[in-house]
């Protein structure tokens, strides 16, 4: 199954220049998505997870189904004000701005073993903030695994040593 393919490529959205990759055609494809769901569960079955975390709203889209075929655990982070229990923030800049994520503060247990899961790697700016949740819980990171990576955008440099798996690149 070629998965960039089924990834639909809009230009000039959500503004002029930038080339917007929409992976809503390659959910509505049900062997697509299976096939990419798959090809983690093969990178990851034998690493002893225990949980995976995702930042929404893509980020579900991929985590979630994940931790379903791992048999493991799903956690998810947040934009501010939407968990209802005791939460850790961490802020991170955006290109004009500043953005929030919350998780949980007791999402995750000392020394769990942690895969980070999203549907895209740009400017890192997402994944960054999830690990700095992930790592004030003391969860021990397996990694991080993106369906898309923009390598042009180098957000592999935010993220120190991490071992990252990226299934498409642009
Ligand atoms: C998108 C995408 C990643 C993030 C990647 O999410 O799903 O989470 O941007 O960009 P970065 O590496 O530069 O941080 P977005 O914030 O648009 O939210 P959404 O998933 O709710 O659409």
């Amino acid at each position: 199954m070629n998965l960039k393919d089924n990834i639909r490529v809009i230009p000039d959205f959500p503004q002029p220049g930038i080339r917007f990759k929409d992976i809503t055609t390659l959910l509505k494809n049900g062997p697509a998505y299976q096939a990419m769901i798959n090809e983690f569960v093969d990178i990851y079955k034998d690493k002893e997870i225990d949980l995976i975390i995702g930042p929404e709203a893509r980020g579900f889209v991929i985590a979630a189904p994940l931790a379903y075929a791992l048999g493991v655990g799903f956690i998810p982070v947040r934009k501010p004000k939407k968990l209802p229990h005791e939460t850790i923030e961490v802020t991170y800049d955006l290109e004009y701005g500043k953005d929030s994520l919350v998780m949980h503060k007791d999402a995750i247990l000392p020394g769990q073993k942690v895969l980070i899961a999203d549907d895209l790697l740009a400017t890192g700016g997402t994944i960054a903030a999830t690990l700095e949740l992930a790592k004030q819980l003391e969860a021990e990171i397996v990694g991080a695994a993106f369906l898309i990576e923009l390598t042009y955008l180098n957000g592999r440099k935010k993220l120190g040593d991490m071992d990252i798996t990226t299934l498409v690149q642009y």
